[in-house]
């Protein structure tokens, strides 16, 4: 019989922002290993990102597994600067071609950089996430020393402009129909 001090620890409870302890283990070493593959010669600051991946429902092309799956990004610069591309929106990238990525299919999003803070994704890197992700999905964010904060995608892109924003195109043509002046 327990006593008063004793704490039952349920599986459930034991969820840190709704992923186990080994999937927090793994989003925080696959960030910090994608951050080593950042090619950065302009900036030298290197980013990894790794997308933990629900299972198959939401991404048909992942086959059903208990390991969970995660896809890597860092970010890729470029001679002509804005060329160069974030890390988070190479691995979204990634994860559309290499695991069939569709939206809602991300559990949690990693971020690392080298810095003593804790680098959020930049505003475009929100919005690209926010075609995929859920608003309360979690989003680690690594300092240099594999410390991190968490925030979801709704507290770093309030109001946000989403795919369910849009009226399908047929709506869309009939309200302006009805509306539109010009
Ligand atoms: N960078 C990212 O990869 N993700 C962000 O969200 C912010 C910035 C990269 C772009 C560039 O290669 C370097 O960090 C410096 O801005």
């Amino acid at each position: 019989m327990p006593d008063a001090t004793t704490t039952t620890t349920t599986p459930a409870q034991s969820l840190h922002h709704g992923l186990t302890a080994e999937e927090v283990r793994a989003l925080t070493e696959k960030s910090l290993d994608a951050r080593g593959r950042a090619y950065c010669p302009y900036s030298s600051f290197r980013v990894g990102c790794a997308l933990l991946l629900h299972p198959s429902s939401s991404n048909p092309q992942t086959p059903p597994t208990t390991t969970p799956t995660i896809i890597q990004g860092a970010n890729v610069e470029n001679a002509a600067y804005p060329v160069g591309t974030c890390a988070e929106r190479v691995a979204v990238g990634t994860a559309v071609v290499q695991a069939g990525l569709r939206r809602g299919g991300v559990k949690a999003v990693g971020v690392a950089t080298d810095i003593q803070g804790f680098a959020s994704p930049c505003g475009m890197c929100r919005q690209f996430l926010r075609e995929f992700l859920d608003l309360d999905t979690p989003i680690f964010m690594h300092n240099r020393d594999g410390e991190y904060e968490v925030r979801s995608l709704g507290e770093l892109l309030p109001m946000s402009f989403g795919p369910d924003t849009l009226p399908p195109a047929r709506e869309m043509e009939r309200m302006r129909g009805e509306g539109g002046k010009a």
